[in-house]
């Protein structure tokens, strides 16, 4: 879903060495929306050629907060990073599959490179393959390296080139992540590993 990398250049941070410490890794809940979505809508939209209305965070957290997870700060709780995510039929296969979906992740620039986006998308996968999903994709864009490597090292493979997808004019890629067989109707999980990656 996201386009993102126009805007990252500008606002680059200097990053930390060391992280200040373990991180808190939670999953969203309603509860937590006052005190949350002000600074997960500031981090997403930082990086984002084109910025999402509120509607578009509530459409996602209200239905499938229990697959947005968030990574804070040790000491002061801020938010660091957060990955949110959807869980629905995909009618469009024969038979219907559950498909997840990846829609938003970011990491704080000053924070990147120390795992932290690796741990969130395993803990989304995780939670989506815990409610059966078939396979897990999403969209990013072609010349967001990081973001593409990220997916690829967790075993995520291109399955489309979008041409001129976004609205700045760039395209992108699907990204796919199988879960589970779905070739010849007999469906069969591929099992995970402890991370819960699949193992094919
Ligand atoms: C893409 C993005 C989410 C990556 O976040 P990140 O926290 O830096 O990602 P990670 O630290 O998990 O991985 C980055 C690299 O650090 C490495 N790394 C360093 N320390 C690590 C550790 N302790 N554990 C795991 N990986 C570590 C990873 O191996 C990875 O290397 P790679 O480039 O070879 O894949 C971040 O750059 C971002 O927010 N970008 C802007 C928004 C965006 O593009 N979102 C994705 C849209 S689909």
């Amino acid at each position: 879903m996201e386009g993102t990398t126009e805007k990252a250049a500008v606002t680059e941070t200097p990053r930390v060495d060391q992280l200040p410490g373990e991180l808190k890794y939670i999953k969203y809940e309603h509860k937590l929306e006052a005190e949350y979505l002000p600074a997960i809508r500031a981090l997403i939209s930082k990086d984002l050629s084109e910025p999402y209305s509120i509607y578009v965070y509530r459409y996602f957290l209200y239905q499938w907060g229990h697959l947005c997870f968030m990574a804070l700060h040790p000491v002061d709780s801020s938010l660091i990073g957060v990955i949110i995510c959807k869980l629905e039929p995909h009618a469009s296969h024969s038979p219907p599959t559950l498909r997840g979906y990846i829609a938003m992740l970011a990491v704080s620039s000053q924070y990147r490179g120390h795992g932290i986006a690796t741990e969130l998308v395993r803990r989304a996968i995780d939670a989506m393959a815990q409610r059966d999903a078939d396979e897990i994709v999403l969209e990013t864009e072609e010349t967001n390296i990081p973001a593409m490597r990220l997916y690829e090292r967790l075993g995520f493979v291109r399955s489309k080139k979008l041409h001129r997808y976004y609205l700045n004019g760039n395209s992108a890629y699907r990204l796919v992540l199988l879960l589970r067989s779905v070739d010849d109707g007999a469906a069969t999980h591929y099992p995970l590993d402890d991370r819960g990656i699949a193992l094919r």
